[in-house]
């Protein structure tokens, strides 16, 4: 509640990067209805959670914190309470029931509606609710307000129709639609004069983009080629459409980060199978060879999922091995989570939580093994970090992040934020490197 005639609007976001991208789509909206962004819930006149339904523990954190705005509502009635994306969309009925003081629920395709509900709302509305799919929305020619960094957020194709049979996705985001390459690069060219130096395109399949001026591979030459563009990342491809294509456009500019987010989800043919995932762990095995072929050093990251309904303790191992051979820069790994409505749901030979809970134990075992090789094999070179932020750890460093997207930390000199410098990687520990500016060395000398 303010005392002064401009309103405060509080965002805040859970899952994805997608959705980050979304709020920031909010947040743009929201600004140009005369709104100011606060970082203070209490003091908002419309607070908006933006949502994941992924795993249910996403689903459990938005439900409890909306339990605590319920309090605000009661002090402020004219306070606007609206939830979005994937569990407006999901889950409208239970909440409408659950959760009468939610003003507002929006499914991810139907931000466009804020401006005109702000303005409806003075006239004293009920509840309003829009969760409808669009086959069109891209929210094309909306830039989005940005939060600060060096990395700017782009979305370049929404909705997935691969329907893997434990994911949600392709019901909550809807069906596959890309938008045009030179609406991408407009946005792009718009951020790199905002300041931003870093550009990480995302689609929930980001190689199923497909536009009459061209798919990805052409996408990826287009935004390379922006001046200014110190680095290109995306996220995330499927391991069936990475093509040569994609890997000689990737080999052939430097800004274009050697890094390749690659979800192998299990290591096991049955379970990938079962889980719709269209290729075999070999091929995934070549394919990783092949991106190294390509780009010698290529950092690759993965999703895996453990205790998939029906998993054996023999086809888990089979995913300890795939990841133990590519042996995984970084990976996210997540004990499966049964989605109502999707197919995987329905299978009757679920694992239980405590299988679940040591297969996963298992699994981070080898992955930080992984990470820590990974790591160490770098130690003694110099490689470009591009300078983010101050360490958490230390006012006197600088956290960076290599093209491989991990994280660096190195004494502070001259460099400021959003520099691309050469440090020398000293020690990797944990899931961390440890360097120091080349340059910052030099300058010793001659001094
Ligand atoms: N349970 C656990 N993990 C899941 N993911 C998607 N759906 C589920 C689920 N039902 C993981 C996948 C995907 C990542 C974004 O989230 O690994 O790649
Ligand atoms: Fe979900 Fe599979 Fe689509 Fe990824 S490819 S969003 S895991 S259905």
């Amino acid at each position: 509640m303010t005392h002064t005639n401009e309103k405060i609007y509080y965002i805040e976001t859970y899952g994805c990067q997608m959705n980050v991208y979304d709020s920031e789509l909010v947040s743009k909206m929201m600004e140009e209805c005369g709104y100011k962004k606060g970082d203070d819930y209490r003091k908002a006149d419309a607070i908006f959670l933006n949502t994941c339904s992924i795993r249910e523990k996403a689903e459990e954190t938005v439900h409890n914190r909306l339990e605590n705005f319920q309090y605000l509502k009661k002090k402020n009635p004219s306070l606007l309470i609206g939830v979005l994306g994937c569990m407006a969309q999901n889950l409208k009925d239970d909440i409408l029931d659950s959760k009468p003081y939610v003003d507002i629920i929006l499914g991810p395709d139907s931000y466009r509606s804020i401006p005109k509900l702000l303005k409806d709302r003075t006239n004293k509305m009920n509840h309003l609710v829009d969760t409808k799919l669009s086959k069109y929305e891209i929210y094309d020619e909306l830039f989005p307000s940005r939060n600060e960094g060096v990395n700017s957020w782009v979305s370049i194709m929404r909705g997935c129709d691969k329907f893997c049979t434990f994911c949600i996705v392709p019901f909550t985001r809807g069906r596959e639609r890309s938008r045009p390459i030179d609406s991408i690069v407009n946005e792009i060219k718009h951020g790199v004069e905002e300041g931003f130096v870093e550009f990480t395109l995302l689609g929930q399949n980001v190689n199923s983009y497909n536009t009459p001026d061209g798919k990805f591979p052409e996408l990826l030459d287009r935004v390379a080629s922006i001046e200014g563009v110190k680095r290109l990342r995306f996220s995330s491809p499927h391991p069936q459409d990475v093509d040569d294509h994609m890997l000689e456009v990737m080999s052939s500019y430097d800004n274009i980060c050697n890094h390749v987010h690659l979800p192998l989800q299990s290591g096991n043919d049955r379970i990938l199978k079962r889980m719709n995932r269209s290729y075999t762990s070999n091929e995934f095995l070549i394919l990783a060879d092949k991106i190294k072929q390509y780009m010698p050093g290529c950092s690759i990251t993965t999703d895996v999922i453990v205790g998939f309904p029906g998993e054996t303790e023999e086809e888990f191992e089979d995913t300890l091995n795939v990841a133990k051979k590519v042996g995984f820069n970084f990976a996210f790994m997540f004990k499966y989570s049964s989605r109502p409505g999707t197919k995987a749901s329905g299978y009757t030979d679920q694992i239980p939580e405590e299988i679940k809970q040591k297969r996963l134990e298992r699994l981070i075992d080898v992955q930080l093994d992984n990470t820590l090789k990974q790591n160490k094999a770098l130690v003694g070179k110099t490689i470009k970090v591009l300078v983010e932020k101050e360490s958490k750890k230390s006012k006197e460093q600088w956290a960076g992040r290599t093209e491989g997207n991990m994280w660096v930390v190195f004494d502070k000199g001259s460099e400021s934020v959003g520099d691309l410098i050469d440090v020398k990687i000293e020690d990797a520990r944990g899931v961390t490197l440890f360097g120091i500016n080349v340059n910052r060395e030099y300058k010793y000398e001659v001094a």
